[in-house]
């Protein structure tokens, strides 16, 4: 996909900010640090677009972003991130909730998971509940520049089998260290926003 256009438009703290409009949207969401900003980064060649960070918790806020004036991706924070306390934990719960259960523009999520590791309890939690909701999901397993080759194929096997992933999930390798996965990521993203 070419990517004329990329802003930024608003860094929700609270239901009421969430734009408006008709467009299309897919959020992404997974575990904090596993490379969400670095997906969008990524996919839409654009460097430091989205902030990304080696400690984990750099995303706090909802982020918008309006790509080519035609849909939304949207940076949710990461989960499974401790340091945080269990009030902020709290508010945060009830706007993500309110996000993913109301939002009608949402078409889809993007789900990443770290390419090493067994998917966590945390993963599993949330590839469930956005299952509860109907949402169809993308499931990208992220840093594959760091397992060999060779073992690309049990990692994958072993991510569908935790999860239990649905048939209709596809479950992909991706890099944005390589950019490796790119093309298929945007063949499966534009499937979603726009069937
Ligand atoms: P939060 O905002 O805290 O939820 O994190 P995030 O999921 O947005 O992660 P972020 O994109 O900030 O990346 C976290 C760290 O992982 C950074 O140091 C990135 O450079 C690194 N990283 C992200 N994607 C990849 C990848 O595909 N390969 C490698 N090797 N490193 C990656
Ligand atoms: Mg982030």
């Amino acid at each position: 996909m070419k990517i004329a256009n990329a802003e930024l438009i608003i860094s929700a703290a609270k239901e009421h900010q969430f734009p408006g409009g008709v467009f299309p949207e897919l959020a992404l969401s997974g575990r904090s640090n596993v490379g969400k900003s670095s997906f969008i980064n990524t996919v839409l060649s654009r460097k430091g677009l989205a902030r990304t960070s080696q400690r984990p918790g750099k995303t706090q806020t909802l982020n918008f972003y309006f790509i080519n004036d035609r849909f939304h991706f949207v940076d949710v924070p990461g989960y499974g991130y401790a340091k945080v306390s269990k009030k902020e934990r709290e508010a945060w719960g009830r706007v993500m909730e309110a996000y993913f259960q109301k939002r009608e523009q949402l078409k889809g999520v993007v789900q990443l998971i770290d390419a090493r590791h067994k998917p966590t309890e945390d993963d599993v939690m949330m590839y469930d509940w956005l299952k509860f909701h109907q949402l169809p999901v993308l499931i990208i397993a992220t840093k594959a520049d760091k397992v060999p080759k060779g073992k690309w194929s049990k990692h994958i096997q072993q991510i569908k089998d935790v999860l239990q992933a649905e048939e209709e999930d596809p479950v992909m390798l991706f890099s944005s260290e390589t950019a490796y996965g790119k093309d298929r990521a945007w063949k499966e993203m534009t499937k979603l926003l726009y069937s």
